[in-house]
């Protein structure tokens, strides 16, 4: 299992289970605890400027996202959010009964592949509780009391800022409290090192510096979101707690998906660009990936297409390899091009992959789409079976393109590939995506 890379985005889903009309929260509310979450695990949070100048460098980002899901687990669309009537006015956390149909709560979806949140009365002073990675599937996920969900509607102060959430998500990405959960002892430890020792539990909003445990000067990191102090007073997580996430994440809650960060290709691309695509195939036949990356290229005058290859794709999406320089596609793209792409496939079948590239020309009056293939690539990335001329689309592709694309595939399950073109057409008012299918071209 590779080390994550980039943003974490876990698809999230929200059980309103409710006795009172005013405990069947409404969408907003539920919006405006995604938002904080969005924040808090981002360092986007506004009130990270009151962390102490002292531990302004502990403070982490960490990486992860939350959304409501748009697929159920059967795959039908969803709003992330299920509605469920009870007759149980408050839940305790004894036996988990919120977390099934059977005892008035409701049931999660699967573990593994969603976030499960609960949001209901609790019994007693309860704001929410968390279940470690490791635990049973069936109870895995979070649960949180409605006046302590959001930042609006029944959420209410001083628990009106969606920090119950934070809390307990952090539990279950296996942050332990703050102080160690040895009472008022100073031998707890929570197993990140920087977070000073504390000795309890701080509630309210202290004032910096709170000693004990001998931590002075600096004393209690209470406004740690693994504190329990006051919504409006935890603002921060720390670089060894985001290790810990990070582990969690690698490991038992590989949840979710994730994105790098841009990678830029080396070199430049000219300063009007008008148009572009990527695929990707083994092209040396080592077994790893390699990207092709296009553009059209547009200075005064003629336009021209161009490739490069970045070689071997590891699998954190880097280039291992290097990047041959841009390889110029022969012929002319037109004076004006609106949309181009590129794709791979071995079209004739001889064992070596063929490129195809595509460009919306743009003359005055109707545009055109071409297409150009460049027979048999050779372990280099270079044609060596010549290119086609450009072979027009037929039909007319809107007076303004605003992108086009192309893709190879056998559509029609006869053995002969099939060219799939795609273009944005910009009339005035709205645009549209187009695509056409062209059968057995080859
Ligand atoms: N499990 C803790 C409790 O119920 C959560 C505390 C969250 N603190 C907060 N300020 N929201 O007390
Ligand atoms: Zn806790
Ligand atoms: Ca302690």
């Amino acid at each position: 299992m590779p080390a994550r890379v980039g943003i974490t985005r876990i698809p999230v889903v929200v059980h309103v289970v409710w006795n009172t009309q005013a405990q069947n929260i409404s969408d907003a509310q539920i919006q405006s605890q995604i938002d904080v979450l969005n924040r808090d695990f981002r360092k986007t949070n506004p009130d990270v400027a009151q962390v102490p100048q002292v531990w302004q460098s502990l403070v982490a980002d960490a990486r992860i996202e939350v959304f409501l899901a748009t697929t159920d687990p059967n795959g039908n669309p969803t709003t992330g959010i299920t509605r469920t009537q009870t007759q149980t006015t408050s839940f305790s956390q004894e036996g988990n009964p919120v977390k099934s149909a059977a005892t008035g709560g409701a049931d999660p979806w699967p573990a593994d592949r969603y976030l499960n949140i609960w949001v209901c009365q609790l019994s007693g002073g309860l704001l929410g509780y968390a279940q470690f990675p490791g635990g049973p599937a069936q109870t895995d996920g979070v649960v949180i009391r409605h006046s302590g969900f959001g930042t609006t509607g029944t959420a209410a102060a001083p628990f009106d800022r969606g920090r119950t959430a934070t809390h307990e998500i952090g539990h279950w990405v296996n942050l332990f409290h703050i102080w160690g959960d040895d009472g008022t002892g100073c031998n707890g430890t929570d197993e990140v090192a920087d977070t000073p020792n504390q000795a309890d539990e701080n509630y309210g909003c202290p004032t910096f510096p709170s000693i004990s445990c001998n931590n002075g000067p600096n004393g209690d990191m209470f406004m740690n979101y693994m504190d329990y102090t006051d919504d409006a007073c935890m603002y921060m997580f720390t670089a060894g707690q985001v290790a810990r996430i990070q582990a969690a994440l690698d490991g038992p809650r590989s949840i979710g998906t994730s994105w790098t960060d841009p990678i830029q290709v080396p070199g430049w691309f000219g300063s009007e660009d008008q148009g572009g695509g990527v695929a990707i195939t083994d092209i040396n036949g080592n077994g790893r990936p390699d990207l092709i990356v296009f553009h059209i290229d547009n200075p005064p005058g003629a336009n021209h297409g161009y490739y490069r290859i970045g070689w071997n794709l590891d699998t954190n999406g880097n280039v291992s390899g290097s990047w041959t320089d841009p390889i110029q596609v022969p012929g002319w793209f037109g004076s004006e091009d609106q949309g181009g792409g590129i794709a791979v496939a071995d079209i004739n079948g001889n064992g070596r992959p063929d490129l195809v590239v595509f460009h919306i020309d743009n003359p005055r009056g109707d545009n055109h789409g071409y297409y150009r293939v460049g027979w048999n690539l050779d372990t280099n990335g270079n044609v060596t079976g010549g290119w086609s001329n450009a072979v027009q689309v037929p039909g007319w592709f809107g007076w303004e393109n605003q992108g086009g694309g192309v893709a190879i595939a056998d559509v029609n399950a006869n053995g002969r590939s099939d060219l799939i073109v795609f273009h944005i057409d910009n009339p005035s008012g709205e645009n549209h995506g187009y695509y056409r299918v062209g059968f057995d071209l080859f």
